[in-house]
Formats: structure tokens, sequence, C-alpha cells
């Protein structure tokens, strides 16, 4: 890794998300977000802490239980308020060293900084007043204690007290402004895919007939903590023949078989940003016939999709190049058969090609931020330069699917890339992943020779 390569957002950037969220804030309103907190794995162990992503695009603290209150006055002066974790001597010789108010304010650029045992006793005088109140309506915790310190402030009418009636969904801002990515989240997002595209060269390199899905996990967690990225975005899949027509087979459990594909579908997370790549090849090393035929397929779609990206583009407008291609695909194969017109219109390849075609990414990995244009149902929204998205064509015919010829059952293809939207059309993040058919067996001859 080179030492100018950017594996951390400096503290400026989230500095500028503040600044963004509090333009859109009006004035006298209080904004108020949460972090997580730590969730119970067994008895008194936890899972490793995931930070909640809004309130790390505000933020970058990753510790939790914290909470991030931004006010703008009526004279539109903004402050940011965090409150976090005491400093405590015990717990921190226990459980690991706490950032604390004073470093808080020091190192994250926030005006002031209290602990979290204040929460209760603060939150009333800072809603008191205000005309708005901007907190995440999805949390319900967050929002039945919103309630409650707006009952408190109500509570107080009578001494003079004002509490406001005007409550805004923050996700409304936080989702739109996620969606666009800085040229310091597109070099995390840059990097996380190189990290990533490597452990899927070494998991084509490790691969093999008798090991098992989760010796390959194994390889690629390996490389992506290796690399930088210690956690792995989402539950990495490892799917060996028919279990590759599941999509979201995480068990990783069975055998790898001779003659079947391996579908493996993982990214590392860079900073809390994620990386969203899949490939698909065969255990042993050469694809046969038919799983030839099936990979070239999505790997054209794939290509097709990618290479028409540019601002203006859609998804509905790529699902239609995509819908079209496949349905020819499949009906020269003779998986699908009739008439081509027919096919088209009536969707038919949605029985091979059962999700989307893609999806937004960043700090999720399905990221925050609308698809749609007005209220348009289908996915219209034209795409801007600085939106990331997944391409992920993929065919999946399972081996109890008795309407196609058994030569094809048991065929699962994914092929998933990370697309940057450019000033003039698009930037392929997913460079370091082999998908042709020759450099996938010409790096795996390679590993078994
Ligand atoms: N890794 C989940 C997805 O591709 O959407
Ligand atoms: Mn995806
Ligand atoms: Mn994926």
């Amino acid at each position: 890794m080179s030492s100018t390569t950017l594996t951390k957002l400096p503290i400026e950037e989230f500095q500028a998300h503040r600044l963004a969220f509090f333009k859109q804030m009006p004035s006298n309103s209080v904004a108020i977000i949460s972090a997580n907190t730590e969730v119970t794995r067994s008895n008194d162990t936890e899972y490793g802490f995931c930070q909640d992503k809004n309130f790390y695009y505000l933020t970058g603290f990753n510790e939790p239980d914290a909470l991030l209150v931004l006010v703008k006055d009526e004279n539109n002066h903004c402050e940011s308020i965090l409150f976090c974790l005491a400093k405590d001597a015990l717990q921190e010789v226990w459980h690991g060293r706490r950032i604390g108010q004073e470093k808080a304010v020091a190192d994250y650029k926030v005006e002031h900084a209290f602990t979290c045992d204040e929460i209760d006793s603060y939150l009333p005088d800072y809603i008191d007043g205000k005309s708005q109140v901007l907190f995440p309506f999805a949390n319900d915790v967050l929002t039945s204690k919103v309630f409650g310190w707006i009952a408190q402030v109500k509570s107080t009418l009578r001494q003079g007290g004002h509490a406001p009636s005007n409550l805004f969904d923050s996700a409304v801002i936080t989702n739109e402004l996620r969606l666009i990515k800085s040229s310091n989240e597109l070099a995390l997002m840059r990097q996380a895919n190189i990290i990533s595209g490597n452990a899927h060269q070494r998991a084509m390199q490790k691969a093999g007939v008798g090991k098992f899905e989760y010796q390959v996990e194994a390889e690629i967690l390996h490389e992506f903590a290796r690399n930088g990225a210690r956690y792995a975005a989402y539950g990495t899949i490892v799917a060996g023949g028919d279990n590759a027509n599941i999509l979201h087979y995480t068990n990783n459990s069975d055998v790898l078989n001779n003659n079947e594909l391996l579908l493996i579908d993982a990214g590392g997370e860079l900073d809390g940003y994620a990386a969203d790549i899949t490939r698909t090849f065969p255990i042993n090393g050469k694809f046969t016939t038919e799983q030839k035929a099936i990979y070239q397929l999505v790997l054209d779609a794939k290509n097709l999709a990618v290479n028409a990206i540019k601002p203006g583009m859609s998804f509905a407008k790529l699902n239609v190049l995509t819908i079209e291609f496949l349905t020819k695909g499949l009906l020269e194969l003779g998986v699908l058969s009739g008439d081509l017109t027919a096919l088209i219109e009536e969707k038919k390849v949605k029985d091979y090609f059962i999700h989307g075609l893609g999806h937004w990414l960043g700090l999720d990995v399905h990221d925050v931020g609308d698809y749609h244009a007005n209220a348009e149902r289908e996915q219209h929204r034209p795409f801007e330069q600085g939106m990331v998205m997944t391409i992920e064509p993929g065919i999946y015919i399972p081996l109890s699917d008795l309407n196609v010829d058994e030569k094809w059952r048991g065929i699962g293809v994914r092929i998933e890339d990370n697309i940057a939207v450019t000033a003039q059309g698009f930037e392929n993040l997913t460079q370091d992943a082999p998908d042709t058919i020759d450099a996938i067996e010409a790096l795996m001859a390679k590993a078994n020779s």
C-alpha cells in the first residue's frame, strides 16, 4: 500500500458533512442523531461494534452510546454538541480507552462535549423554544426519547417553555447528502475496492475441490484485514454449486465439488465505506461448456450496463437494456423458449435474473438515497456525478428447476462491479478482481501449477 493511499477520512470531511447538513436545517431548529449501542452476542460478550452510519457521516466518531445535537439558532448561528462516554479509569482498564469530552472537542471539532449521563437533563433545554426538531424517524429508540424530551418541555408551558410541534425526518437530508460522494470518499471506496479485488484473487488461488466454503471465506477475511480493511462490509457469501442460487447464502459450510462453480460476494469496509464485489469461477479452474455460456452472457450484460453509465442515465434505462440482452442470450442458449418480443414484454428473464440490477453503495452496502425521480415508481432517477452504485446482473438456475434442460441446472452466476459516475461517464472502481474467462482460468492455472 503506498503511503499516499487514503485509508481514513480527514476530520475536515466530517465537519464539511455537518456544514452541509446545517445548511438544510431551518432557522431555530435542533437536530438529534444518535450513535449505535453495543449488541449482546452471548451472555456478557458483544458483537464487534458497528457505528450508526448517519452518526458516523456527521462526526467520524466511533464510540457507542454517543449523541450528536446540532443547533441552529434564529440568527442561523450553528453549533455541534457531542455527548459521549465519560472517562472512567476502571471501565477503560476492562473495556478499552474512551475519547472523553476534552479530546472530543479538540479532535472532532465540535463546539461542546458533555457526558452521556448529561443527555436527559440537557436535551429538553436544547429543544425548548425551537420551531423544529429533526431526528431519524426510523430509529424507534431515539424517537421515543425525543418524544419524552418534548413532553418534558411541554410540562413547563406555564413557566414559559415552548415545545416544537414541527418534526422532520433527518434521514431525508442525510440520505441525499450521502448519495453524492466527495473526492475523498471516492478515494476510500477505490481503496476498499483494491483490497477487496485482491481478496477475490486470493480466493481464486486458494479455492479447490475438497475445501470448505468457510475456508475460502477465511482467505478473503485474511486478505481484507492484512491490507487495512479489518471488517467485511456485510456477511461474506461463499456459495459453491447450487448454493449460488440462494442469494444471501452466508452459511458457507459446504464442501466444494468438482465441476461446480463458486460464487463469492465479498467486500471489505474501509473507514466505514463498503466495497461490494461478486465473482463466480470454476472450483477446479476450468469452466465447463454450459458454465462458460452462462458466465459469458452475464459478463457481457454487466459490461453493457457499466459502459452505458453516465450522468442522466438511470437504473430504469439500464434495466431495459439488460433485460433485453439477457432475454436474447437465454433464448439463443435454449434456456428460454418462445418469441423474443413477447418474452421481453413479460420480463420472462426475471425467472432467472431474480434481483435488481444494482443499488447505491457507500457507508452502507445497500446505501441510502432515493432511487426515484418524483413520484415515479420505476427507478428513473438520473445519475449524477459522485453517485456510486453496483452493477450486478446474475442468472440463477437451481437444481430444482425442471423447466430447463438438465445440463443447465445448478448453475448460478453473478458478476458485480462498483461504479462511480463521473462528469462525462463512469469510473469502474473494481479493477483488481479478474472477470474474463481467460483471466480467471489463467490465474487459477498459475495457482495450481
Ligand atoms: N452483497 C449484497 C449485494 O450484492 O447486494
Ligand atoms: Mn450488491
Ligand atoms: Mn454483493
